[in-house]
């Protein structure tokens, strides 16, 4: 699939995703080129069919392109719900099990998402897959002894690199932590990594997002299509 098809995959998740949120409600707007599709579905909705929601983001780039549309964000403490989060996901199994964090934001995604009535990914289909960790995992780690926290996982076989920009920097997230990406290949227990991970000081947090999600909206060359959790 070159990147057009994976675009137009991805923008009918978003603008299908963008049908979920109603007037009055509280939705919580994640990260990432998926979601940037979405966005635009919803800004075009408050533009054009006056639409009114209240937004929380999972990022500093989502409430800038929100805010843009006139779109109303709050911080996620001056709420005390969120009907629906609607976000992006790198990879999804069939257990519901994804990686996140592809874009950095995965903090502030796993928060918002915990603080949420339901939560929505949108894919293309290319992310649907029979075992997750293809996709590097990531892993939010405190600045300040991040060093030995590499060489932690490098004796763990985790295979750790810390994420740079395209100028050889450390990339910052929303929070000014790292990022460390895991290339694992495949992962076989997720529960147990996750546990390992969160259990490591320094780690803030780790992309694994375990039966977390309840719906999945796959873009698809026949049409966006939906998988229910019905395990949660
Ligand atoms: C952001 O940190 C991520 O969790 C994204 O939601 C995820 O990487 C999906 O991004 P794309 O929609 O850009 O593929």
């Amino acid at each position: 699939m070159d990147k057009a098809q994976q675009d137009a995959l991805k923008k009918a998740a978003g603008i299908e995703a963008a049908k979920l949120v109603e007037d009055g409600m509280i939705a919580g707007l994640g990260t990432g080129s998926t979601v940037r599709f979405l966005v635009d579905e919803l800004g075009r909705r408050v533009q054009e069919e006056g639409l009114h929601f209240t937004g929380v983001t999972t990022s500093r780039r989502t409430q800038e392109q929100a805010e843009g549309y006139g779109i109303r964000i709050v911080d996620v403490d001056d709420v005390d719900h969120i009907d629906v989060t609607i976000d992006g996901a790198d990879e999804v199994d069939k257990d519901f099990n994804g990686i996140k964090g592809g874009g950095a934001a995965l903090l502030w995604e796993k928060i918002v998402a915990t603080n949420s009535n339901r939560i929505v990914w949108i894919v293309d289909e290319s992310k649907v897959v029979d075992t997750i960790g293809a996709f590097p995992l990531p892993v939010e780690v405190i600045p300040f002894g991040a060093g030995h926290v590499i060489k932690r996982f490098e004796d763990r076989g985790y295979k750790p690199v810390l994420r740079k920009d395209a100028d050889g920097r450390e990339v910052r997230t929303d929070e000014s932590n790292y990022v460390v990406d895991l290339h694992l290949e495949r992962i076989d227990h997720p529960q147990d990594l996750a546990e390992d991970l969160i259990r490591t000081v320094g780690v803030v947090e780790h992309g694994l997002f375990l039966n977390m999600v309840d719906t999945v909206i796959v873009g698809d060359p026949h049409g966006p299509r939906v998988m229910t959790n019905s395990n949660k």
